[in-house]
């Protein structure tokens, strides 16, 4: 089946699709985007992402190429029109096309672009059974981790990193020797008291859409979140690790640095929060 892309305004077949040369997102890296995840064909979480992309936009000061409704209107017809019913929805906004300077443009109209495509949650769900590997590198990001902008180079190196060591993710570790998160994901562990430890939101680390609605049903079935730092050696000698992320929901982390987390298997509260995660997803839907 063919694909479609919405670009600035228009339905476009996915080959077609493109931007100029001079858009700032691809010059500049000057942009936002958002992960959204799809499910039964709708969209999950929807106003958290919109809460979050709207704070993006206001803390780059870009215009919003739309009022929050039509961007949802926009969104769902990409989801429609691709026929995805389990997948991703990814939406980038930039500051516009300009000649390349570095001030702010004026008068320049951002740039909107909306793709949608279908992920394997089989797959997903069989990495989760089995748990994944996590190395640890220094943060070598910028101080403003809390934007969701398009400049991901330190994060993509950290991936390859990760990869070419056979491992799945990369946790970035600050200068006190502080786990800050993935390089697409939040982190979190289990500690003795079956207590579940993120690291708070702030400007280190993204505040993940997973991550706050995992913190809510963390809650709700009882179980005490502490958000607060944690090390890679707390995290060594933790009962359970886990990353959570829109596209990989929850995955336990069942190796740091290639010693095993605990028995090096997937931990009972890993599952029972993944199974929770599960559910919201399929009744909360949009
Ligand atoms: N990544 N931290 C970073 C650096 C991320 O890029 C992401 C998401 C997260 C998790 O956020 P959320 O739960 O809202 O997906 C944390 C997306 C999925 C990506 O770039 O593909």
């Amino acid at each position: 089946m063919s694909r479609v892309a919405y670009v600035n305004g228009q339905y476009l077949p996915h080959g077609r699709a493109a931007v100029h040369i001079e858009d700032r997102g691809y010059q500049f890296a000057d942009g936002v985007y958002e992960v959204v995840a799809i499910a039964g064909g709708r969209l999950t979480d929807w106003d958290g992402h919109l809460r979050r992309l709207e704070r993006s936009l206001a803390e780059l000061r870009i215009t919003a190429p739309m009022g929050s409704g039509a961007l949802a209107i926009v969104c769902r017809e990409v989801v429609r029109r691709n026929r995805v019913t389990a997948g991703m929805l990814y939406l980038q906004i930039t500051r516009g096309v300009a000649r390349r300077d570095h001030p702010f443009p004026r008068g320049v109209a951002p740039s909107l672009v909306v793709t949608a495509r279908s992920i394997d949650f089989a797959a997903v769900a069989r990495r989760a059974e089995k748990g994944v590997g996590v190395i640890t590198m220094p943060d070598i990001r910028w101080g403003r981790c809390d934007i969701k902008t398009v400049s991901l180079l330190p994060n993509i190196l950290a991936k390859q990193a990760a990869r070419d060591e056979g491992a799945y993710e990369a946790w970035l570790v600050d200068d006190t020797g502080h786990v800050t998160e993935g390089s697409s994901t939040n982190a979190w562990i289990v500690d003795e008291q079956g207590r579940l430890v993120t690291r708070p939101a702030g400007h280190a680390i993204l505040n993940g859409v997973t991550r706050q609605t995992l913190i809510a049903l963390a809650r709700r079935l009882g179980y005490e979140v502490l958000e607060r730092p944690f090390t890679v050696a707390e995290a060594q000698a933790a009962r359970e690790a886990f990353i959570t992320s829109t596209t990989g929901f929850l995955l336990p982390v069942t190796e740091i640095d290639g010693r095993p987390v605990a028995n090096g298997a997937p931990g009972s509260i890993s599952e029972a929060l993944l199974a929770a995660y599960r559910s919201h997803i399929t009744e909360q839907s949009d």
